[in-house]
């Protein structure tokens, strides 16, 4: 067997061409082989060699073939036509006498073509389906994508696949991200990318083709209610709590519609902002039923602004620009460690030394290990003094829990640090909802986008010590003028029952 096909593979080598095409496809063919088999059984874990080895194995063995090919157009240019006379110098007599499917070489290389196109085919698919991966997309091109990898492990959508958002669906998408990709591959093999990549990103494909095959806008119902716990930064870390019942529905028919609104099939908001970070808007379009649109502008802004022209259709994103890769804020980070128990919340002042021992941005991996611990440790040391013995377990756990949350959110070889990649999905300063929902943003009679505290959420406690607080009756020794707060409360009480029916 094996004589028989190197006595073929010598045949086809009819010159310098062919031979060194032999050389190259039967190499690149037997090292892809070894490589799969490494890969199959888990010997091979690099994401970057596997990406090469797909890469560049089907293209060295298509090149070989190539060569094959130019050998014996070549050797045809110089003999004039082939001859038997010249096969015979490079076969033997055997293997091209005729038989009934045509001699015993012509057989072979039909077989060798055909094993050569399902060669060709399956590694292709191998490559496009591996590349489809998420280990691969974490891992590939480590140092850049490892933020997001870490923070993706840790979000909702911990089981959907990169290229679910990135990518999306059909030919078209496939090709441009190929293409797009093979860019970002040379800027990476440069170190020619920012860090930390900018936001907002803009060749994701719309959200219509990628979120949407997962959540169905019009299935968005209801209120939902959100309970949230903080700490604040006194000796016993006491928790106080803000509950909103937040109006998720889009539904617009009867008149009260909800956040999902915006994305409702009948509705489209536009949008023309001064720059492409998408932050400071110019005006907001909002489509009617005849097919017009109604104008909010910025009238802090002059008529003609820089960016006026260049609009963006309202999506997902818009708000969900951080649906996944969620990065955390320190202090509500502590606060979620506390409430879930792995952090003690009995030892004093552990909310504020927590996060001031997370706060600062240290130089490297190492010094941030140390310096979480030795801040908690030596603090502890002194305000526990000589009872620090029966909290030791406690302490070390909370140090355990504190780099975990700096390793995953801090990443210095891309520069990210705390905010650096702010949630546009609340109301942060004048960011997220209040970019739009402000008084600046009026229509021609001026009135503006509302901003009114229960368009979006009714207030079930506002940092208070009830997370039902708004909710309770309230006390007689509340009426009247001695709690100033008595209206607030049975304003947003009424507001909230109100909107239940
Ligand atoms: C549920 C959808 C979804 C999935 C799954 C997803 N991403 Fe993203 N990703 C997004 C969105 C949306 C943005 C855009 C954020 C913006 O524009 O502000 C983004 C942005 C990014 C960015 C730019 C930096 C940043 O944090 O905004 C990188 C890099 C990235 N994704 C990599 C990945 C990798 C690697 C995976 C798989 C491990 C992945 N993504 C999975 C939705 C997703
Ligand atoms: C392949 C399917 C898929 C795609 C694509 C997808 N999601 Fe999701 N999404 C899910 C699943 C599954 C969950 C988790 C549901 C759960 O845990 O209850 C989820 C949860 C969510 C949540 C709720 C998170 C929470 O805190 O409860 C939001 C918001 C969300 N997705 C937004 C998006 C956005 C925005 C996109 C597009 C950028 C997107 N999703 C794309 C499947 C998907
Ligand atoms: C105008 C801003 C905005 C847009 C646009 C938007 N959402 Fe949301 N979405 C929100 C807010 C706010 C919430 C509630 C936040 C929370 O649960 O913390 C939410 C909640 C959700 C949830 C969780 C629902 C639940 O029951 O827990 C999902 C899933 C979701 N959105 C998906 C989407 C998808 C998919 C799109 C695009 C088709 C989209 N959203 C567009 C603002 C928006
Ligand atoms: C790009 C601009 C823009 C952003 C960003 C935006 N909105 Fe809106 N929103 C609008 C416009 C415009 C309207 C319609 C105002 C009108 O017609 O008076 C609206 C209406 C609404 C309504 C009322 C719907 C109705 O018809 O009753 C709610 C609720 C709402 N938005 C919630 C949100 C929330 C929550 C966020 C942030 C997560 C947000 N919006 C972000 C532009 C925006
Ligand atoms: C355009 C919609 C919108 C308007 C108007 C709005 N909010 Fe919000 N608010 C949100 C959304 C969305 C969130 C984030 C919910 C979440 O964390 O999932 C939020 C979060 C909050 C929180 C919780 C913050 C935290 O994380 O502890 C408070 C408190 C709050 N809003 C109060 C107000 C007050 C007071 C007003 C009136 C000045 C107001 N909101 C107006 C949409 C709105």
């Amino acid at each position: 067997m094996f004589q028989k096909i190197s006595n073929f593979l010598r045949g086809i080598s009819v010159n310098k061409y062919s031979g060194t095409g032999t050389v190259i496809a039967m190499v690149s063919f037997a090292i892809y082989l070894l490589f799969e088999l490494l890969q199959i059984t888990g010997l091979l874990k690099n994401a970057f060699i596997a990406l090469i080895a797909y890469l560049a194995f089907p293209t060295l063995f298509f090149i070989g073939i190539i060569l094959i090919i130019s050998g014996w157009i070549i050797l045809r240019k110089v003999q004039g036509k082939i001859s038997d006379k010249i096969l015979n110098r490079h076969l033997s007599a055997s293997e091209i006498a005729p038989g009934i499917f045509g001699s015993k070489f012509s057989r072979t290389l039909f077989l060798a073509g055909i094993i050569s196109i399902i060669f060709f085919v399956t590694a292709t698919l191998r490559m496009l389906t591996y590349m489809d991966r998420t280990y691969f997309c974490g891992n590939a091109c480590h140092t850049i994508m490892n933020p997001e990898w870490e923070v993706y492990q840790n979000s909702p959508h911990a089981r959907v696949k990169c290229v679910d958002c990135h990518v999306g669906y059909g030919l078209q998408p496939l090709i441009e991200s190929k293409i797009n990709g093979m860019r970002q591959m040379i800027l990476a093999t440069f170190d020619a990318y920012s860090q930390p990549i900018p936001t907002p990103v803009h060749q994701l494909r719309p959200a219509r083709e990628t979120c949407e095959k997962c959540h169905w806008p019009s299935k968005f119902y209801g209120t939902k209610i959100k309970k949230k716990v903080h700490f604040k930064t006194d000796s016993v870390s006491t928790p106080v709590y803000t509950t909103l019942a937040i109006k998720i529905d889009e539904h617009s028919g009867t008149g009260k519609a909800g956040i999902h609104w915006h994305i409702a099939p009948e509705n489209e908001i536009r949008y023309a902002s001064v720059d492409d970070k998408r932050q400071d808007m110019i005006w907001v379009d909002v489509l009617q039923k005849d097919g017009s649109y109604k104008r909010f502008r910025n009238r802090r802004l002059p008529r003609h602004s820089p960016g006026e022209t260049d609009s963006r259709i309202l999506d997902c994103v818009d708000c969900h620009n951080r649906a996944t890769h969620i990065y955390q804020d320190p202090q509500l980070a502590v606060d979620d460690a506390i409430q879930s128990g792995e952090i003690p919340s009995d030892l004093p002042y552990i909310k504020r030394e927590a996060v001031a021992a997370i706060l600062p941005i240290y130089p490297d991996k190492e010094m941030a290990l140390n310096g979480i611990s030795s801040h908690i440790q030596n603090f502890y040391r002194k305000e526990l003094g000589s009872s620090v013995t029966a909290r030791l377990e406690d302490l070390e756990n909370t140090v355990k829990t504190l780099q975990e949350i700096y390793r995953v959110n801090i990443h210095p070889q891309m520069k990210i640090e705390w905010y650096s990649y702010p949630s546009l999905i609340g109301h942060k300063g004048d960011s997220g909802c209040f970019r739009c929902h402000n008084q600046n943003m009026t229509d021609s009679t001026g009135n503006h986008i509302s901003y009114d505290c229960t368009l979006c959420h009714s207030i079930l406690a506002n940092e208070e010590d009830d997370p039902f607080k708004y909710l309770k009756p309230l006390k007689s020794s509340d009426e009247g003028l001695k709690d100033k707060n008595h209206k607030m409360h049975q304003y947003l009480q009424e507001e909230f029952l109100e909107n239940l029916k």
